[in-house]
Parts: structure tokens; sequence; C-alpha cells
């Protein structure tokens, strides 16, 4: 049993819902006691000493614990081709993402990713996320496998391409569909582990394909189901012309049972009302991958309108579409975007994003995304003076919102002191 000492931020409801001062709870001088990977208690440091005398004691001094990062979109195999140059979405996927994917018909080097992928992430303070992978189902069982090994939560799924695609990156409706179910036979609920139906998008699946996986859904109603929607209006005017008996681009996934409470839409930019609509009645999650939308060049993500009208919202990185690995990179981009867009977003609701907006996004909020009792110690604890451009700024704060925002801003993996995973510390 092990009692870390710090600030402590926890939330008890949504600051998009009602002001940050209600929905956060923050100790100064707080504590979490871990036992067996979980969080069994969250409060005053000098009151939980007192009651657990034989806990270890770990002080982390004015450092912030909270709830580890959530990264809900992201492709772990494009690591290594992450901050490419000068090209859009449909270039950049042909001409950096598809050969890198292709190298992943190699177990060996999809093992070596996905473990460069997890200690990189783990670095970065990033618990949990949800990946694609590549069309090879090794690429899957590479990601979950180091995972597992590591007692990491993780959400993954085979990406599956039948047309627009290179030869060696393309499989069928049929073998999308027995591939990701001998997957998800194998791996989800094993553990920590969470199988994602993935159809990468509908230009690079056919409507066979969309139909098989439809039904591979409804047949494992407990999976997510993950893809991207309405990122680039090009993309948007090449699914009008692929499928001209379409209302818009959400009604391709939704004709053929792709679309769900457990859907994870990423990017969702250029949506059209009846496709807002739509997401908000079956309670879909829509994911916000900034670094990546400014980086490709996509566009400006709404986030405090759609909050508001009631959307779910998860934040990502779009490794390596995005930027960075950083969801403190992630949430200044998110920043800035709400700026441009004349909403700028508290402290407290970037936050909220990165753990508790990305676990409920994951169906997985009872699991992790929050400081609370129950919930698995999967924590980061932040230094909010980790480099001297931060700590100058942060000497000057009169509250912990101004003391944080400027690790939100600045801050990389300098300001991660510890990342814990299933209670314990990551080396
Ligand atoms: N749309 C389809 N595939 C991808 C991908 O790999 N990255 C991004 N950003 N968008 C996509
Ligand atoms: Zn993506």
């Amino acid at each position: 049993m092990q009692l870390l000492t710090g600030q402590t931020l926890s939330f008890s409801a949504d600051p998009f819902a009602v002001p940050h001062p209600e929905a956060c709870t923050l100790r100064r001088r707080g504590a979490v006691l871990v036992r067996e990977g979980r969080i069994a208690a969250v409060g005053e440091a000098d009151t939980l000493r007192a009651a657990h005398p034989q806990a270890k004691v770990i002080s982390y001094g004015d450092d912030l614990i909270c709830a580890g990062f959530i990264d809900a979109h992201v492709h772990y195999p494009q690591t290594a081709i992450i901050a490419s140059w000068g090209l859009r979405l449909i270039d950049w996927l042909n001409t950096y993402t598809f050969p890198e994917e292709a190298r992943f018909a190699d177990p060996a080097h999809a093992a070596r990713i996905a473990a460069r992928y997890l200690d990189l992430t783990a670095a970065h303070g990033t618990t949990t996320m949800a990946s694609f992978c590549t069309i090879h189902p090794g690429s899957v069982d590479a990601l979950f496998a180091e995972a597992q090994a590591r007692g990491q939560c993780v959400v993954a799924g085979k990406t599956c391409m039948d047309r627009n695609a290179p030869d060696d990156l393309r499989d069928s409706a049929q073998s999308a569909y027995d591939d990701s179910k001998a997957l998800l036979t194998r791996w989800h609920g094993t553990d920590r582990l969470h199988y994602a139906i993935t159809p990468r998008f509908t230009p690079t699946s056919t409507p066979d394909q969309l139909e098989a996986l439809g039904a591979l859904w409804a047949e494992n109603p407990a999976c997510l189901m993950q893809t991207h929607l309405s990122e680039q209006t090009d993309e948007i005017a090449w699914v009008r012309d692929l499928h001209p008996e379409a209302r818009d681009y959400l009604d391709t996934y939704e004709a053929h049972g792709l679309l769900g409470a457990r859907g994870l839409y990423g990017h969702a930019i250029h949506l059209e009302e009846r496709e807002i609509d739509r997401l908000r009645e079956v309670g879909a999650a829509l994911i916000h991958c900034p670094t990546s939308n400014t980086f490709i060049g996509s566009g400006l993500f709404r986030t405090a309108a759609l909050k508001t009208r009631g959307l779910g919202v998860g934040l990502a990185t779009d490794t390596g579409g995005g930027s960075s690995f950083s969801m403190l990179r992630t949430m200044a981009a998110a920043y800035e975007i709400g700026q441009l867009l004349g909403t700028p977003l508290h402290a407290a609701q970037l936050l909220w994003l990165a753990t508790q907006g990305s676990a409920r996004a994951l169906h997985l909020d009872h699991e992790i995304g929050n400081l609370a009792p129950g919930l698995a110690a999967d924590l980061v604890v932040l230094d909010l003076a980790s480099s001297p451009a931060i700590a100058q700024r942060q000497a000057e704060a009169e509250d912990l919102w101004e003391a944080l925002f400027p690790t939100i801003m600045m801050g990389d993996d300098r300001a991660v002191r510890a990342t814990w995973i299933n209670g314990r510390p990551t080396p």
C-alpha cells in the first residue's frame, strides 16, 4: 500500500456543464492511497497518513497528481512518421502513412514500434489510448501483448481497408470480418484490454466491408467501434462521389450499422446539422484531434458549441497525423483552436477533456479517468515548474489554475514527474 502526497485534482462533474469550482476538488496538501493497483482513497494527506500508518509514503511535494491522460484516437503504427512535412490528408496517407503501415507485415517491426510507442506515451503521462493498428492482425497482437505485459488499459483494433489502398494493405470484406472476430475473441476483456472494430474510413472500405463490420459490431455490442469522420473537405467530397445515395458522410456508416453509442468518430470537424443531431441522439462520441487538425490543415473543431449541444467529446493526439505525443501539447492546441473560434476553454475543461472526457468517450469512466476510490491507479504527476520559462510564470500565479495553465501551454515530457500505471510507477 502506498500513499502518494502532493496537490490533487479530481472531478465530481463536467466543467462544461457546471462552473469549474463546482466540478473540481482540489487539495493543496492532498494524497492518493493506492492498494493492489487501485485507488483506495483520495483525501487530505494528514488524515490519510494518520488513518493508514502502514502505507509507504511517496512525497511529490507541490507537484500535481491527477488521473493519467487518455488519448482517445491514435495510430501507434505511425510513431516513426510523426512530423512528416508538407502534405494534406489524402497525399499524406499515400506518401507517408501507407508505406510505413506496410512494414507492419513484419511482427518484429510491430513489436519494436509498440514498445517504443508505449515508452514514449508513458513518458508523456498517457496511461490509456485507443489505437488504430494496421491491416495485419499481428499489429494488434503486438500492441495488446506489450500493453498486457505493462498492466495497461488499452483499446485497439485491426484497421480494415479493402479499396483505395496499396495492394499489400488491402484485406477483403470477409477477411476483415474473420480477422477482427478472431482478434476480439482473443483479446476483448482479457486483463485490461478492449477491442474496437476499426474500419479506417469510408473511402477505404467498400459497402460490403462496412456491412460486414456493422454485422460484427451487432454481434459484439460490448466492443467499441472507431473510425474517421469529416476531417477534410477534399475527403468529404470524395465520400460524396463514392456514395451519391448517402444523405451525408455519417450516413455511409449509419446505413451499414456503424453508428452507435459505442462509436468513436475521429475529427468530425465539418459536420452537417443532421449529422450532429444523429450523433447526439445515439450518444456517440466525437474525438477532437487538435494538433492533427492544424498540422494536416483540416480545420477547427467546435468543442464548446458541440459540448453545449450535448455531444460527448474526447481528446486525442492522432499520432502521427498529430504533431506530438503529449496530451499537454494537445490541450494547448485545443485552447488555441478555441481562441480562434472565440470560445477559450478553461484549464479545468482542458484537463477534463484529456481524462474524464476521453474516459467517457471510451465507456471506461467506471475504470479510469479520475482520482476516485475504486478506479485504477493510473496517474500522472505533473511538475508545475518544469522549465525556467514555466517556473517564472508559475511563480506569479494566484491560484492552481493559473499555476497549471503555463504547464498546459508550454509543458512537455519534462513536466511529467511520474506516470503510474496499474498502481506502479513506470520505469
Ligand atoms: N483518415 C483516414 N486514415 C487516417 C489517418 O491515418 N490519419 C488521419 N489523420 N486521418 C485519417
Ligand atoms: Zn486517425
